[in-house]
Formats: structure tokens, C-alpha cells, sequence
């Protein structure tokens, strides 16, 4: 699949383009999805351009192709869901070897390194990667990779993206960096020296709440390279209409991002002023600790606002059961609204202590701001507040 013609363009423009020209047979100008799971040879052992779907399948291509020009990589690679890259990336590793990862990372990251993959043999340590002396801190002589988020999932924490693949760098570690919150459209970890960006495609990036997807893009091509074969030996990959239904997400990205963004911005604001609310976490807010990072690192602060309410667990639930637009459901990056309450939702799976310390209590919940109408999503919250 091609570039558009005329790079390089701007970023919009590459979202809009990206991966598919009209083909020169009919000029269709949307890519067609091709379900077959297989291609006929002109040969024995010589494909043309595919061979079978889990290895290669032109819809999945044309997906590929693109996410690799937003992350501004050389090589994506698309899969059935964040968890299934994540998954692969790290059967990239050997037993014996060890990861530093951040330690407010998606519960079901933290899962995949403790429940599947520690009993392989990859060993694990979380920390704050907030602080680079913690990563300094961390690494043994068996590191591999250093895993991080940001802004992370649910604390909205940011990680100097460029200070920690400089430390990584002085020891030859690939640097992963899961954009899922910030999309490509907000932060390009490649840029500032990362090795691989994630996807959870699920979120922003499909942006309608009805694929669960992942990627990985990376300039790396050694790394992509054993990529391509984790990808088709273990085989997570996504059907060609999930990759179809993605693309077309993305032609919207920068445009559902620039509105995710405002509207969350203008809520947050709001929120923090509200005596039901004990405290606000938006890096886009001048009083989030690491507002100077997320103005240097991120073009805004996203679209996820995650609120300390002022009151207990059963307030919460109060809150969450009251709001009409925003649905009470995991996940986020949609055009809707959602709501959920992280410590018995998300990230359950994480033990009660390490949620605690991570201050994911009782009264945290978190919000995916959606493309409604900024006041009638702020007339639900008000509503949603007034049940504290
Ligand atoms: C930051 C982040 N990374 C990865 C994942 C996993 O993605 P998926 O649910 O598509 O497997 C999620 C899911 O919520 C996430 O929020």
C-alpha cells in the first residue's frame, strides 16, 4: 500500500491519507476489504504480495501503513487488541531477562507481565517513571526494555519521554512507550527518541467504540523484523474488517482529539472548582505537578479527566449511577462519554495495596470525555455531583 504522493504533508492530511490511494482498477477511494484468507500463487512457494491472512492481508496493510506514518515509524504492525501487542512485544524477550516498567501502567498490562509472562521466565519491576534516578535505579545486568505510559491509566501521570530514553540509551535498551492516552495526533514517542510506540487501537485511535484492536510501530528494523514474526507465529491478529472499521477512525483522529481536548480541558477546569470534588488530575490543568512537561511534551492534555470525589465508595457509586450521558462502562477515546469507578473496574486485577499506593482509592473515578455538547456534559456531572 502507498503513501500519498506528495510528501511530506502535513499531519491531518497524513491521517486522512495515509496507508491507501484510490486503486488504479476501479478508483474506489475507500480501501476494500479483502476477507480472503488466503492468495493464489502464480508459482509454488513465490506469493505476490500475500500469501495468507494471518501473516499479511492488504486491508491490514493499508492500516499498518498508516499508523506507521502517524507515529512517524517505518514499520506497523496492527493486532486483535492492546493486550495481543503487548503480549507480542514481549515474547520478543527471553527468560532470564528483566523489564522496567512504570508502575501506574493499565491494570491488564500489569497483569500480562505478573500472570503470563513471569511464569516464562520475564521478570518484572515497576516503578515511578516520574523520576529518572527510578529508572537509573532499577536497571540489573539482565535488563532488556523499559516499558512506560503517558500519560499513564488512570493518574493521568506523565513521564519525561526524552529524559528516559536518554538514561535507556547509555545501556542500549529499546524504550516502549504505550500512547494509547495521547494518541499520535497529541504525542509522537518516536520523536523524542522512544523505540516502539502501543496502541491500544481499542481507544483513540478507532475512536468509536466498536473494535478492539492494537499496534506497534517502530523505526527499528531488527526489532521489526522479529516483530513480523511474532506477529504471524503467534498469530494475535485482527480481521480485515477491524482493520477497515480502524482505518476509517482515523481519518477523523486530529479532529475528534482537538474536541476530546477542549471540551476535557473545559470540564476539568470546572470540576476543580466544584465542592464535591477533592481534587482534579488533567495534565492540562496549570495546577496538574507536571503541567510544564505535558505543555512541552503533549500539544494538549487529552481527553481523560480522572476526579478524587469528596466522599466514600458508596458516593461514588451515587455519582456514577446518577450520570445519564456519560455511560457507567470500561474503556475510553470514544465519541460517547464513559465513566468508571478504576478500583472495581479497570484495575481490579491489580492488588489492593499496589492501588492504594498508587492512589487509586475508593472515591477516584475517571472520566472519558466525549464530542457531546461541553454543557450538557457538564450538566450531567453537576447532576452526577449533587447525589455525593
Ligand atoms: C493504556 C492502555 N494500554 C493497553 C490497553 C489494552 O488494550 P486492549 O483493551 O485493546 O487489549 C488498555 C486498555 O484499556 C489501555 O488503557
Amino acid at each position: 500500500m502507498t503513501e500519498p504522493k506528495t510528501p511530506p504533508v502535513a499531519f491531518d492530511t497524513l491521517a486522512v491519507h495515509a496507508g491507501y490511494e484510490p486503486d488504479p482498477i476501479h478508483g474506489a477511494v475507500m480501501p476494500p476489504v479483502v476477507l480472503s484468507t488466503t492468495f493464489a500463487q502464480p508459482t509454488p512457494g513465490q506469493a505476490r504480495s500475500f500469501e495468507y491472512s494471518r501473516s499479511g492481508n492488504p486491508t491490514r496493510a493499508a492500516l499498518e501503513a498508516c499508523l506507521a506514518a502517524l507515529e512517524g515509524g517505518r514499520r506497523g504492525f496492527a493486532f486483535a487488541s492492546g493486550c495481543a501487542a503487548a503480549t507480542t512485544l514481549l515474547h520478543t524477550l527471553a527468560p532470564g531477562d528483566h523489564v522496567v516498567c512504570g508502575d501506574d501502567v493499565y491494570g491488564g498490562t500489569y497483569r500480562i507481565f505478573e500472570r503470563v509472562m513471569r511464569p516464562f521466565g520475564l521478570d518484572a519491576s515497576f516503578v515511578d517513571l516520574r523520576d529518572k534516578a527510578a529508572l537509573e535505579a532499577a536497571l540489573r545486568p539482565n535488563t532488556r526494555m523499559v516499558w512506560l505510559e503517558s500519560p499513564t491509566n488512570p493518574m493521568l501521570r506523565l513521564a519525561d519521554i526524552r529524559a528516559l530514553c536518554d538514561v535507556a540509551r547509555t545501556r542500549r535498551l529499546p524504550v516502549v512507550v504505550d500512547n494509547t492516552f495521547a494518541s499520535p495526533v497529541l504525542q509522537r514517542p518516536l520523536d523524542l527518541g522512544a523505540t516502539v510506540v502501543l496502541h491500544s487501537t481499542t481507544k483513540y485511535v478507532n475512536g468509536h467504540s466498536d473494535v478492539v484492536g492494537g499496534a506497534l510501530v517502530t523505526s527499528d528494523d531488527e526489532l521489526a523484523e522479529r516483530i513480523a514474526f511474532f506477529q504471524n507465529a503467534i498469530g494475535a491478529v485482527p480481521s480485515p474488517m477491524d482493520c477497515y472499521l480502524t482505518l476509517r477512525g482515523i481519518r477523523t483522529l486530529p479532529v475528534r482529539m482537538q474536541r476530546h481536548s477542549e471540551s476535557a480541558t473545559e470540564l476539568a477546569a470546572r470540576l476543580s472548582r466544584h465542592k464535591g470534588v477533592a481534587r482534579v488530575h488533567y495534565p492540562g490543568l496549570a495546577t496538574h505537578p507536571q503541567h510544564e512537561l505535558c505543555k512541552r511534551q503533549m500539544k494538549s492534555g487529552g481527553g481523560m479527566v480522572t476526579l478524587e470525589l469528596a466522599g466514600d465508595l458508596a458516593g461514588s457509586r451515587r455519582f456514577l449511577e446518577r450520570l445519564r450521558l456519560f455511560a457507567l462502562a470500561e474503556s475510553l477515546g470514544g465519541v460517547e462519554s464513559l465513566a468508571e469507578h478504576p478500583a472495581l473496574m479497570t484495575h481490579a486485577s491489580i492488588p489492593r495495596e499496589n492501588r492504594l499506593a498508587l492512589g487509586i482509592g475508593d472515591s477516584l473515578v475517571r472520566l472519558s470525555i466525549g464530542l457531546e455538547h461541553v454543557d450538557d456534559l457538564w450538566k450531567d456531572l453537576e447532576t452526577g455531583l449533587e447525589a455525593l
